[in-house]
């Protein structure tokens, strides 16, 4: 479907409460399928990712009822599914249950496989068949990528220290030792977003943190729990934008998870536009022992670009294409570097991102871990998604400040994680329309 965006004629205001957020859903849905008992989750993210997660924790034999974002699993017994899973475009999904399952002992003597769409089915997944590998589990590749075949079998305890920081492989070692007896441990270079450390306890499961460092020690069974998802940021942060784009814009957005292993976003902002956005914290709040506050943005007199530091980049894995975005508009250049894991995600982020913002007459040098952004004048014009969600909202936000309307090809692609995401735009002011 085609979404045109109108540049915008007046300054966005209004207020804005953000989805669910999508890791602490996909979390929420999966340890709520393991554990015994029922859980209840509130501010579950009604997304097609979260919904495909939920989906298979339904097919693996959870009982799975849903009233909108209010969602009860009665879980704890795991049986053979009768279809592949189907974890549509969802890298969390497809990598956090392979963990989960590939030691689970109601599944021994089965084959459970595991699939996803065609981006799905193109993202690396020997960065998890390895390690699971090493801890004894049976999973068949083609060729390092889905569809995976996983043979439940028991596993032994991992020591390891991972390459690249990445919250869902050391998630997925984490909930496969969940069903090996004794110490896991996952080491990494860096931050990575901690919010399977800090649910797991929520649902009774012991998680020791150092630096960097995750440990659990099995075989444990999750037990039932009561989780309130907090608003998700990643979201949040298209709101954010725009209203730090459109001149003499002023938007509240929350209440909003603002997790430090996952505010890469907040601490750029603050860097391209001081003190546009302000964060109210709200004590007690702490959704899935997760901290939440309320936004107020209001637009600076000019967004200025940056060099991000390498560090920040797990912090903010998901808002770049929303940076370049940003650093097409701003005065002087973004630079980004350290990035090559944008190359990997639902899309090729760096390519992408590039080529659609040169369609709208930016400047962009792209490298292989990295882009450099100039900004400049957006013109309209037509852009694609190239079936990336984020890619869709991130060239949305950046049409309210061309200088004609932009179309948007494949903007249905924003439901994947955020549905709402046209109507919380237009009620900010902006105006839009669907083809
Ligand atoms: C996620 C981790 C990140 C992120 C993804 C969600 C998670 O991926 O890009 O959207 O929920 O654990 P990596 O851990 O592979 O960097």
């Amino acid at each position: 479907m085609k979404l045109t965006i109108h540049p915008a004629a007046s300054p966005l205001a209004g207020r804005v409460a953000p989805p669910g957020d999508k890791s602490v859903s996909h979390r929420a849905a999966i340890f709520g399928g393991l554990a015994e008992g029922t859980t209840y989750i509130e501010g579950f993210l009604e997304a097609e990712d979260t919904l495909a997660t939920l989906g298979a924790m339904s097919s693996l034999g959870a009982r799975v009822a849903r009233d909108g974002g209010r969602v009860q699993i009665e879980g704890g017994r795991l049986a053979p599914p009768s279809m592949p899973l189907d974890l549509g475009n969802s890298g969390t999904g497809l990598r956090l249950l392979t963990g989960a399952l590939c030691g689970h002992p109601d599944l021994f003597g089965t084959r459970v496989q595991l699939i996803g769409d065609a981006s799905l089915s193109r993202r690396p997944m020997q960065r998890i068949v390895e390690p699971l590998g090493a801890m004894g589990a049976r999973i068949e590749s083609r060729d390092g990528h889905a569809p995976l075949i996983v043979e439940p079998r028991q596993l032994k305890p991992l020591n390891r220290k991972l390459k690249v920081a990445s919250a869902q492989v050391k998630s997925a070692i984490l909930l496969a030792g969940l069903n090996a007896a004794g110490e896991t441990r996952v080491v990494e270079p860096g931050v990575s977003r901690d919010h399977t450390e800090r649910l797991l306890p929520a649902f009774g499961v012991a998680v020791d943190r150092g630096n960097c460092e995750a440990r659990l020690i099995g075989p444990v069974r999750p037990k039932a729990a009561r989780i309130a998802v907090p608003g998700d940021l990643s979201s949040a942060a298209f709101m954010i934008a725009a209203a730090a784009l459109v001149p003499g814009s002023r938007v509240d957005i929350g209440p909003v998870g603002v997790n430090p292993t996952r505010d890469g976003f907040l601490r750029i902002i603050e860097q391209m536009a001081a003190g546009a956005v302000q964060v109210h914290s709200i004590a007690d709040a702490t959704a899935g022992a997760e901290p939440v506050a309320n936004l107020d943005v209001s637009s600076p007199a000019q967004l200025v670009g940056i060099s991000i530091p390498a560090e920040w980049v797990p912090l903010a894995i998901d808002e770049f294409p929303l940076v370049m975005a940003m650093g097409a508009a701003a005065r002087g250049e973004t630079v980004i570097s350290g990035a090559g894991e944008l190359r990997v995600k639902e899309s090729d982020r760096l390519a992408v991102m590039s080529r659609q913002l040169r369609r709208l007459g930016a400047y962009v040098e792209e490298r292989p871990d990295g882009a450099t952004v100039r900004g400049g004048r957006i013109l309209g014009g037509r852009v694609d998604s190239e079936g990336d969600h984020r890619i869709a909202m991130s060239l949305a936000v950046l049409a309210l400040v061309a200088e004609g309307p932009v179309e948007i090809d494949g903007a249905e692609w924003m439901r994947t994680s955020y549905p709402a995401f046209a109507q919380h735009l237009e009620s900010l002011g902006a105006q839009l329309e669907w083809r």
